[in-house]
Order: structure tokens, then sequence, then C-alpha cells
């Protein structure tokens, strides 16, 4: 029997990049996905590349009338006990080109729906007698950057809520962690624009001197999907090459 065989997950942003990658992971270990995204065309297409272990389902995580739907649908299609809170866009402007709409855009979508997201499995998670919420932050929900104050704000308030969620949940059985990747090369990363070569020249002082690839993060959120990672919750779990550690200094002795 396959290690997540018996358990539908619902997986937000689960079109493309991360999402994607964790959808296939999740499958591969026998899950039953629900695919939650605006992306239609590529949502849909990978599903029907998955067969009987995933559907797509139009949904955008800031409505709750669409989480509302989600949660019937992922029930429909067996014993929900998994949601990733992966869907996200992120923003590069300095704090004094961002608008408040700017700010209040990327909080609905980064911040309000991942809370969404959690109420929204609650009640069923806790009949279904337990299960895992990952809400996948950043490295900048540890640390940040220039020109990511409100993308940076949101992902600092996943890493917080979820805290709080796991410790409101945990009674009932609901794990609730929170994946913090680093450059992943996807379309966030702008890998429309560049090859996987270029993208590994923005990490040559990092531990692990290249960028990540989506398959890399979505196997840490698969783990913690199943019941290995029982008894974790309320934690951070990185997958960024190193980077929070610190950077490789050129002028210092090296190996
Ligand atoms: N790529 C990176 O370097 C990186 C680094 C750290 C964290 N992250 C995080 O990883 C996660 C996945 O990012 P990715 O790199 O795969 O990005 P991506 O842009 O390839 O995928 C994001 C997905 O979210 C979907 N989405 C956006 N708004 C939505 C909405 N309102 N409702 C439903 N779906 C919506 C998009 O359509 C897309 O399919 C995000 O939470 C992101 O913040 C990415």
């Amino acid at each position: 029997m396959s290690r997540l065989s018996g358990k539908v997950a619902i997986v937000t942003g689960g079109a493309r990049g991360m999402g994607e990658a964790t959808v296939r992971g999740l499958v591969r270990d026998g899950a039953r996905v629900l695919i939650a995204d605006v992306l239609d065309e590529p949502g849909a297409a990978l599903a029907q590349t998955l067969g009987d272990s995933a559907e797509f389902i139009h949904m955008d995580v800031t409505q709750k009338s669409a989480w509302d739907n989600a949660v019937a649908a992922a029930r429909d299609m067996g014993n929900l006990q998994v949601l990733v809170n992966n869907a996200a866009i992120v923003m590069q402007k300095t704090i004094m080109e961002t608008t408040e709409e700017d700010f209040m855009n990327i909080v609905r979508i980064n911040q309000l729906g991942v809370f969404l997201g959690m109420q929204a499995v609650f009640e069923t998670l806790k009949e279904n007698g337990g299960g895992s919420i990952i809400n996948v932050s950043s490295i900048d929900g540890l640390q940040s950057k220039n020109s990511l104050t409100a993308y940076s704000a949101t992902k600092w308030a996943v890493r917080g809520m979820t805290k709080a969620a796991a410790l409101e949940m945990g009674k009932y059985r609901i794990r609730v962690n929170s994946v913090h990747p680093g450059g992943i090369f996807t379309a966030m990363h702008g890998n429309e624009f560049m090859t996987q070569e270029q993208a590994d020249n923005f990490y040559t002082h990092h531990a692990l001197p290249r960028v990540g690839l989506p398959e890399e993060v979505a196997a840490v959120t698969v783990f913690l999907a199943g019941d290995e990672a029982s008894y974790s919750t309320g934690s951070e779990f990185i997958a960024d090459g190193g980077w929070h550690a610190g950077l490789v200094e050129d002028a210092l002795p090296q190996l």
C-alpha cells in the first residue's frame, strides 16, 4: 500500500510550478488530488494526464464560496485529509512604489487565501479523524529583500498563522506546518525568460550554488502530508539550498 493511499488532498495553485510538482508527488505516493487554480487550461490538462487520481476545479483562493465548492468537490473524491496552501503571487516594488491597492491585492491572495483555506477544511479534517495542512511560505517569511515589503509581509503572516492554527487544531490530530522554499526555477522565478544555467548564477554564494527545482520542495511537502510526519506541527521546513544559513564570503578562507 502506498504511503498516501486513501487520502484526498487539495493543492491550490496546483496547475504549474511547485504546485504541479506537489500534485505529481502526492499522486505518485497514492493520494487523490484536487487541483485548484485560476489557470484553467494547464490545470485541466494536468488532471487529465493523471487520470482517476486527480481532478481540476477553477478556484480563486480569495473567495470563500470557492473554498466551499472546493471542499465539497474534494469530499466527493474521498477522505479529505490534506490541504496544501500553495497559491500565491509575487510583486517586486519598493515600499514607496507600492500602492495601498497593490498591498491589499497581495494580502488577499497570499494571506487571506491561506486563512480561508484553513477555515474551510477544518470541520472536514476533524470529521475525518485528522489531517495535515501545509502552508507554503518562503525564505522571505524568515528574512526578506529590498522590493519585497508586501510579499514578505504575507509570507511572514503565513508562518505566524501556521503556528496559531497548529496550536488550535492539534487536539483534533490536525497538523499545520509551513514550507519555506528558496529560489526555485518556476514561472514566479522568471523561467520563461532565462535558462536554468542563467538562474544558477543568482546563487553563486549559496551553500548549494544553484537554483532549486520544484520537485525538491514538493518532496518536503509530500513528506509532511503523510503519517511519517505525525509528530511535526507548527514548524518551519526549509528547502532553500542553505540560503537561510548565510552566504559564502569570498574574502574568508574556504575549503
Ligand atoms: N519560485 C520561487 O522562487 C519561490 C520561492 C519561495 C516561495 N515560493 C512560493 O511557492 C509557491 C508556489 O510558487 P511557484 O514558484 O510555483 O509560482 P507559480 O507562479 O509558478 O505558481 C503559482 C500558482 O498559483 C496560482 N494562483 C495565483 N493566484 C491565485 C488565486 N487567486 N487563486 C488560485 N490560484 C492562484 C497561479 O495561477 C499559479 O498556478 C508560492 O506560494 C510562492 O510564493 C516560490
